[in-house]
């Protein structure tokens, strides 16, 4: 889906998107606050002052647990997904690692569509399967498209999501007066996740991206069919034409909070609502139950991820003070 066109590119995506309708993404919100309530009294168990890291303690969990349930992904297999959604995302692996990163990722697919196909269940997958297996006179999948397309949405749902968590949590605490806002009601936790979409976008650069035509620029430039394109968010979203001078600072009251971080036109992100609803989900909750949440370590201390890919730190620590 991410790289088709035209009607083949329609038909997948219809597929899908009645499950990202605002009907069943408003369904799912007590299931998201539910697994987001988990993680809260989970982290409500660590003893006071200790430090936590909250990348894997909230910002990896709560995707997972989002997109598990989504996709009928049973709890034993999907850690081993996010070991192989994040080497998807690691530009930094050898051609040969992520070869074989690939053929384990088809293993899994397959292992969960075998799965899926003995047991059907109320999910996802189970829905995707049966578009396969009624050779609905071609409005359905392709053999090579059943696991292409779970593959999408299970890294999708994934490593973006986590992202954005760590990136909300992290500016929010680096940033007292910006936490300040968001605290009072002046700014709502909804502003926050659209601010830390256009500030720190999950998806720096997308790769697979092709020119079907010749892409004439405002410049004069032209990209020529066939052409790679690699397309920078994070640019264009601290871009001062679009967001003034003040572009690269991170304000929730921001007027103006259009950005490109769920991409542009026909292939806008599918997941965006429910991506959405898990971060502020995420934040409420997160600054509710911890009125004294601090960082653990000097915010230019954090460590980006290594891939040019994704916008994330390789490890959030925090202190979990509840008194404010
Ligand atoms: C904050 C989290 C997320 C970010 C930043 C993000 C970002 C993106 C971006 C940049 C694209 C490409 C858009 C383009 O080509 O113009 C995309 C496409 C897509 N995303 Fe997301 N995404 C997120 C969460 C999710 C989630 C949770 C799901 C599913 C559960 C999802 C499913 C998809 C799908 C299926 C597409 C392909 C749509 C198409 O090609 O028609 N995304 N996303």
């Amino acid at each position: 889906m991410l790289t088709a066109y035209g009607a083949d590119h329609r038909r997948l995506r219809r597929m899908v998107a009645p499950a990202f309708s605002a009907r069943r993404i408003a369904e799912l919100k007590p299931a998201v606050q539910a697994l987001a309530a988990e993680l809260m009294d989970e982290l409500a168990a660590v003893p006071e002052g200790q430090v936590v890291d909250l990348r894997e303690r909230l910002a990896y969990p709560l995707p997972i647990a989002v997109i598990g349930h989504l996709m009928g992904v049973p709890q034993e297999q999907r850690d081993d997904f996010r070991q192989i959604v994040d080497n998807v995302f690691d530009s930094t692996l050898t051609p040969e690692q992520a070869q074989a990163n690939n053929l384990r990722l088809f293993e899994h697919i397959e292992q969960l569509i075998a799965t899926k196909r003995a047991e059907p269940g109320d999910d996802m997958t189970s829905l995707l399967i049966a578009a396969r297996d009624e050779e609905s006179g071609g409005a359905g999948l392709t053999a090579a498209e059943l696991p292409d397309t779970m593959i999408l949405m299970i890294s999708a749902g994934y490593e973006t999501t986590v992202d954005v968590i760590d990136q909300a949590v992290f500016t929010m605490l680096a940033s007292p007066a910006q936490l300040g806002l968001g605290r009072s009601g002046e700014a709502s936790w909804a502003d926050v996740v659209e601010e830390t979409l256009r500030a720190e976008p999950a998806i720096k650069y997308l790769p697979l991206r092709f020119a079907v035509t010749d892409v004439k620029l405002p410049d004069g430039q032209v990209i020529t069919a066939g052409e790679p394109i690699l397309a920078a968010y994070g640019a264009a979203n601290r871009h001062p034409d679009w967001h003034g001078a003040d572009a690269d600072a991170f304000d929730v009251t921001r007027r103006v909070k259009d950005h490109l971080a769920f991409g542009y036109g026909v292939h806008f992100c599918l997941g965006a609502p429910l991506a959405r609803l898990e971060v502020a989900e995420a934040l409420r909750q997160l600054f509710d139950r911890f009125p004294g949440l601090s960082l653990a370590a000097p915010a230019d201390t954090l460590r980006p991820i290594p891939t040019l890919i994704s916008n994330g730190h390789q490890k959030l620590p925090v202190r979990l003070h509840t008194a404010g």
